[in-house]
């Protein structure tokens, strides 16, 4: 049986993925703090911040995994509202933690087991390649992560493993409704920024994670899912 290892499957653009992947036939096994509201997900109590979270990631991919075809999503992610004159060091190592760490701790984990056909995505955002105010650590993290995704297709070259970053644009979840601290007319004009004129919902994003997962021809790729943004 194909499997998912995923993290932040307990809701938005994870569960939503979590949810599709269960429907095509795959055992999924999640870690995030919370839990999914779908009991096909096997879903594991994990802080990804945790410093010590690397043992607790080794043991349970070792007892729960065995080779085969694994689709590996790194979707967790944490956002502060910063800047770079207010983000001290405990905070942004948390991010990094989350966004950055987590994922490298789950590669080293599930490299050797996974089988050709095998893949790894990662999940960046419009804010890999550029930025905007006061969102500093969560900017800099999803840069890095198109880095990671480019080192990956480098260094696992004749695997026949295959990797992308799928970066959404402006989705209908929670992460994007805190940032914005819940306000419908900001939700409105961000909806206007895209050439749909409305919000991405996570099923959408779930899709384009699950084509990158059965192409093995999109490697090394940044893709972008962001309903085309208006370019002022
Ligand atoms: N929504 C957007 O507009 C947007 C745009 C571009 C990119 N993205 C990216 O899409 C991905 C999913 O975001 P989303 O919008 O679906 O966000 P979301 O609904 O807020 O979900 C975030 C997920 O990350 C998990 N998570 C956060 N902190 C964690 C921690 N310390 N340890 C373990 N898990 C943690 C959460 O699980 P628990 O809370 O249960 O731990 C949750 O399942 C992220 O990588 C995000 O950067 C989103």
């Amino acid at each position: 049986m194909k499997t998912l290892v995923i993290t932040g499957a307990s809701k938005g653009i994870g569960f939503a993925t979590a949810k599709k992947f269960c429907d095509a036939g795959y055992r999924v096994i999640n870690f995030s703090r919370s839990t999914p509201p779908d009991e096909r997900i096997e879903s594991h109590a994990t802080d990804l911040s945790d410093p010590e979270v690397e043992s607790r990631i080794t043991a349970i991919l070792d007892e729960h995994v065995e080779p085969g075809e694994i689709c590996l999503v790194h979707n967790s992610a944490s956002m502060l509202n910063d800047t770079v004159k207010s983000a001290g060091a405990a905070e942004f190592v948390q991010v990094l933690r989350v966004n950055i760490v987590a994922p490298q701790i789950l590669n080293r984990c599930l490299i050797d087991k996974m089988q050709p056909d095998s893949s790894i995505i990662y999940l960046g955002s419009t804010l890999s390649e550029k930025a905007v105010a006061n969102t500093f650590s969560y900017v800099t993290s999803k840069h890095a992560v198109v880095g990671m995704m480019r080192a990956t297709c480098q260094d696992l070259s004749g695997t026949g493993i295959h990797t992308s970053c799928i970066c959404p644009g402006f989705t209908n979840t929670e992460m994007l409704r805190t940032h914005v601290g819940d306000n419908e007319e900001v939700l409105k004009s961000i909806a206007s920024l895209s050439t749909f004129g409305r919000l991405i919902e996570p099923e959408e994003i779930a899709g384009a994670i699950y084509y990158a997962a059965q192409s093995p021809v999109i490697n090394g790729a940044v893709i972008h899912a962001n309903l085309g943004q208006i370019e002022s």
